[in-house]
């Protein structure tokens, strides 16, 4: 067996074991990518820890910058008191339209704002309209901007949140300062601004699985 397929019988040891079958979800990723929508939603066992995490949290505001179809959406409402909030950011309205089916269908929908639009623009509007502060948030859109969207998702949160942002690590990619991938200069410049940032404290930790290899950053807001 290849390394890259053990870190894939693996997940699905695990998934065999620890996720319940769940007449939403199972599946869930290979219908968003038949609707022609990208193969990146978070793996089931990466959904199950947003869950987790969200729930240690206590969390009763949760928000995603990021909701392709709606998938790791679903994982973070389902950690979400039945007054709880998740809001939820898109830039791309056909995305967003599978999202909103999806949440529907897993009964998610009332508890979930979604925001068409590009999140540099509907983080500001959250911020002005007083929504927050959120308890967790989970920063998974377009790379390049993630330093930005670290400032505005400390803005939106209060003291203890948790702070989590996906594809951190890119297969060590990101140990290479010459990079001319934007997706690796930008998790670059990221982790500079979480370094120099006295408002939060985190961490990188690496992952496989069936996305191969990766890695999340774990951040709390002081
Ligand atoms: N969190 C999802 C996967 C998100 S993929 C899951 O695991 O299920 C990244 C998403 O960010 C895509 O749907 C993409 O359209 C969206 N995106 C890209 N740039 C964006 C921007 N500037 N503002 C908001 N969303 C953006
Ligand atoms: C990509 C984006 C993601 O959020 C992810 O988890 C994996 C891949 C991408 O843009 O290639
Ligand atoms: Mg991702």
């Amino acid at each position: 067996m290849t390394t890259r397929n053990r870190w894939v019988a693996v997940d699905r040891h695990v998934e065999d074991i620890l996720l319940r079958p769940d007449e939403v979800l199972d599946g869930m990723p290979e219908a968003i990518t038949a609707a022609g929508l990208p193969g990146i939603s978070v793996s089931p066992s990466q959904g199950k820890l947003l869950f987790v995490l969200a729930k240690a949290m206590g969390a009763r505001r949760i928000l995603e910058i990021g909701t392709l179809g709606g998938y790791s959406g679903i994982w973070l409402a389902r950690a979400l008191p039945p007054d709880g909030l998740l809001v939820t950011i898109e830039l791309d309205a056909a995305y967003a339209e599978v999202a909103r089916g999806n949440f529907t269908r897993a009964g998610v929908a009332p508890l979930v704002d979604l925001r068409v639009g590009s999140a540099l623009e509907v983080l500001p509007q959250l911020s002005a309209q007083g929504v927050g502060p959120f308890d967790v948030v989970f920063i998974d859109a377009d790379k390049a901007q993630y330093a930005e969207y670290l400032d505005w998702s400390i803005r939106l949160c209060r003291p203890g949140s948790l702070i989590v942002a996906d594809n951190v690590v890119r297969e060590g990619a990101i140990l290479n300062a010459r990079s001319k991938d934007p997706r690796v200069q930008g998790m670059r410049r990221f982790l500079e601004a979480l370094k120099a940032d006295r408002r939060v404290s985190g961490t990188v930790i690496q992952t496989v699985g069936m996305k191969g290899y990766d890695g999340f950053a774990l951040i709390v807001v002081m």
